[in-house]
């Protein structure tokens, strides 16, 4: 209530100021006193007052000096010329990345109208993210990251069309994730280490991403076929243990751009695609820790770029040589014959009948498999 009336008292000077000093002379000519010079950076006070209220623990200080109307002076806070108007000072961006502060962002943050950067990387914030947060037309970037906020995936950054960066790894949402996150126009989406449970949506291929992670949710659906429509920007995927069913769709050589693919710890099954040959930009590929089958394609390890493979606990019968002159590569727990550290036979058997439901075609995957001894 304080601030509020305080707060109050100071718009009504301010807007009292701004009218004498503007009043005489067009603001054209005078454009550093016009009244929205100071009402952006009065709106900012009264959005920081309020969350600095907010705040139950800042153990390193980092709002210590959040104190008094020059908002530009706050640690963390950083103010640039409008993008409307260059005369006028506004709240562009606040950093507050590795503060551990503890607190619930407020309805007032919306008062940052100009706001284009928020990083809150590694703090110990809660709550939900306040709907206000929509008025941010012109937000670019947002770092959540590593906090306990928690509900369902914040609807109000849906509506912010100036987004590129969207980062809200290491939370507690849950819930699902919205379709229209994939019609935003982002560079960069992490949804890892939360609890999302819905399957991927199929607008997903409208997403202009380049960086996508999902990894460590809940997902429990099938590999999403609609991933290789993205070949045009997709260059990182992260699907790591996010409780991914079903095999790898036969065009997923479209990804072409991809320099890492991990799909590890998912239950994915079938053989690698022939077309993945096709990923040519691939560096990093983990397909660890599923239920793959078959042969591993020559033209994957023929890939120029990449380094490091993994294909660990999963049910390969045959490496092909180009495989082991990789150098960074870890095959154990498969099936080739005469190589260290695989799964017995017997293993190797009864996985097998078990995906091909009762024994069809198993021993034939082992026969198959081209075996070169390490
Ligand atoms: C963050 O602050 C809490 C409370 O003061 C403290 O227990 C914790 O160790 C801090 N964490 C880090 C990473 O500094
Ligand atoms: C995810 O949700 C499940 C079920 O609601 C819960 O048991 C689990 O603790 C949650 N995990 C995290 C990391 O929040
Ligand atoms: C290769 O990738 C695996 C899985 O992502 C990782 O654990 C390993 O450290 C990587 N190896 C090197 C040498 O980078």
């Amino acid at each position: 209530m304080r601030t509020n009336l305080k707060s109050s008292i100071i718009l009504a000077l301010w807007a009292t100021f701004s009218l004498l000093l503007s009043f005489p002379t067009p603001s054209l000519q005078q454009p550093q006193v016009t009244p929205s010079t100071g009402v952006r950076l009065q709106n900012a006070y009264v959005a920081l007052q309020a969350w600095k209220k907010a705040i139950n623990s800042d153990p390193n200080g980092f709002t210590s000096n959040w104190n008094g109307y020059d908002v530009c002076s706050y640690k963390g806070v950083y103010c640039a010329n409008a993008p409307d108007d260059s005369y006028v000072m506004t709240v562009a961006g606040i950093d507050l990345n590795h503060g551990n502060i503890s607190g619930s962002l407020p309805e007032e943050l919306d008062l940052l109208t100009d706001l284009a950067l928020l990083h809150l990387n590694s703090n110990r914030f809660f709550g939900t993210i306040p709907s206000s947060f929509s008025h941010l037309k012109l937000l670019h970037e947002i770092d959540l990251s590593n906090n306990l906020f928690c509900g369902e995936f914040p609807k109000a950054l849906l509506c912010l069309s100036s987004l590129k960066f969207l980062d809200i790894r290491y939370n507690h949402f849950e819930g699902s994730i919205p379709s229209a996150v994939f019609d935003l126009k982002l560079d960069a989406l992490f949804l890892n280490n939360n609890n999302f449970t819905s399957t991927l949506p199929t607008n997903l291929a409208n997403s202009p991403v380049s960086v996508f992670v999902v990894a460590n949710n809940n997902l429990n659906g099938c590999f999403p076929a609609e991933i290789t429509k993205m070949g045009a920007t997709l260059q990182e995927i992260i699907l790591m243990n996010a409780g991914l069913k079903g095999c790898l769709p036969s065009s997923i050589g479209e990804l072409n751009k991809a320099t890492v693919f991990d799909v590890s710890y998912n239950e994915l099954t079938g053989t690698l695609p022939e077309s993945m040959g096709k990923m040519e930009s691939l560096e990093q590929l983990n397909v660890a820790h599923n239920k793959f089958y078959g042969k591993i394609p020559y033209s994957i390890c023929s890939l120029p770029k990449l380094e490091n493979f993994t294909y660990s606990y999963n049910y390969f019968c045959g490496e092909p040589l180009q495989c082991m002159r990789l150098q960074d590569r870890d095959d154990k727990y498969n099936c080739p014959p005469l190589r260290p550290y695989q799964r017995s036979p017997e293993e190797c058997g009864a996985g097998l009948s078990a995906f091909f439901g009762g024994g069809r075609g198993g021993g034939e995957g082992w026969e198959e498999g081209g075996a070169i001894s390490g």
